[in-house]
């Protein structure tokens, strides 16, 4: 087919031309914001998942839905080289320079610069081009103590937005990197805003391994957050993904054709793309049919094995491949950490840094106690197949 008019989007984080299997997730986030807005309680989620399946677009679609209902967002993804408090101060500037406009709201958000400003000294955040030109505020977020600055520096923002007749809604992707003590402080302090009525919610997303939390952020986070569970989508939702935005092009794909592309994807949403990209280049006439899917195979999983899972692959060292392969020689996850301790001859010990580092990075997770799988779908496939000669 017409390779302009392709309607799939195999790519990190671009918008899907069907966003299949998610309308409940997005009608509570909905919900959530328009609560929120009108000063009730609602909980504020952290989206889990493994890789590429759809947690950064769910993300995007949510601060679409909070722009519609009069918040203020800000949309941030946590690196691993940066801390907390460097990454929300431009945003939070940002939040309250839209602020100042607001006549109801001047003295409130003149007082949430102060506090800002406050911050930017406790924290010494090198403040760039974003400057702030107003005195700090002595007392409010200036401990230099995360938990109990971000607590200060929300309420400040809060009611800031409250007298503006408006919300904030704080959306963060990648939250696995964010530090343990950030994480904790971050839900504390969402919680304490919610406590008193004030128009702020957060969203994040990340890998299922988001560290342990504990403590009072602990007890929060499980009564008062949601942790939606964001995986593969199931035989409709991934057979509307394919066969939609096919007909909406006008075009046509067999059943047949559909059930082969659930199968070797699994319905990982990442893979339904790739998968619909190529079957739609490579067919001659529609309907697409199995014979399509079955020469589109060939340059999906080449395409997969050269980018999704490459990239991933790439950033280890050889020490952690070794690892990786020792985990993909025992076949599919999860993992036993003692079972590939022996497949590698050593301790489960002296493996701790080792596998502490591969977390650390990204690439596996622990399931439960003891257990490790690959955060990536499908990778021990992928290393099989590149690099262990037994598909
Ligand atoms: N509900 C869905 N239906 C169909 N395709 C989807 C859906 N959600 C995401 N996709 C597609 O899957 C791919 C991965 O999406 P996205 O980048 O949001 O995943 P992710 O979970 O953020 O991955 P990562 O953990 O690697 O950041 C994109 O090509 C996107 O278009
Ligand atoms: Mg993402």
């Amino acid at each position: 087919m017409d390779e302009i008019r392709n309607p799939f989007a195999p790519s990190a984080g671009s918008q899907p031309p069907e966003l299949a299997g998610r309308d409940d997730l997005i009608r509570s986030a909905e919900i959530a914001i328009q609560r929120i807005l009108r000063g009730k309680h609602d909980r504020s989620q952290i989206l889990l998942g493994l890789r590429g399946t759809g947690k950064t677009v769910l993300l995007n679609k949510i601060e679409n839905i909070a722009l519609d209902n009069d918040h203020m967002t800000s949309f941030v993804e946590a690196p691993d080289d940066r801390n907390l408090a460097e990454l929300l101060y431009p945003k939070i500037h940002q939040v309250l320079r839209k602020l100042s406009f607001v006549e109801d709201a001047k003295t409130k958000t003149h007082a949430a610069l102060r506090s800002l400003r406050s911050f930017a000294g406790a924290f010494k955040i090198t403040v760039g081009d974003v400057s702030i030109s107003v005195d700090p505020q002595p007392g409010s977020a200036d401990s230099g103590i995360l938990e109990y600055d971000l607590i200060d520096l929300f309420f400040a923002v809060g009611e800031a937005a409250q007298s503006a007749g408006r919300a904030w809604t704080l959306l963060i992707d990648e939250v696995q990197y964010l530090s343990k003590p950030e994480l904790s402080a971050l839900i504390v302090a969402i919680h304490r805003m919610n406590q008193k009525g004030l128009p702020i919610l957060f969203f994040g997303a990340g890998l299922p391994q988001i560290a342990a939390l504990s403590g009072e952020a602990k007890s929060y986070a499980e009564r008062l957050f949601l942790f939606p569970k964001i995986g593969a989508l199931n035989d409709s939702a991934a057979a509307a993904a394919i066969r939609l935005p096919i007909e909406d092009e006008e075009e046509s794909i067999t059943n047949d054709a559909v059930a082969d592309i659930i199968k070797v994807t699994e319905g990982y949403p990442y893979f339904l793309q790739e998968w619909g990209f190529q079957v739609w280049n490579i067919a001659q006439t529609s309907p697409f049919t199995r014979t399509d899917v079955k020469d589109a195979s060939i340059n999906a999983l080449r395409r997969l094995d050269e980018g999704f899972f490459r990239v991933r692959y790439d950033r280890l060292t050889p020490k952690e491949r070794e690892y990786v392969l020792a985990m993909a020689e025992l076949g599919d996850g999860p993992y036993k950490s003692s079972d590939i301790a022996d497949q590698l001859g050593e301790s489960v010990n002296t493996l701790g840094p080792r596998r502490a580092k591969i977390i650390h990075k990204g690439m596996i997770y622990s399931p439960e106690h003891g257990d490790v799988d690959f955060t990536v779908p499908m990778f021990a496939s992928y290393l099989r197949r590149n690099f262990l000669d037994k598909a």
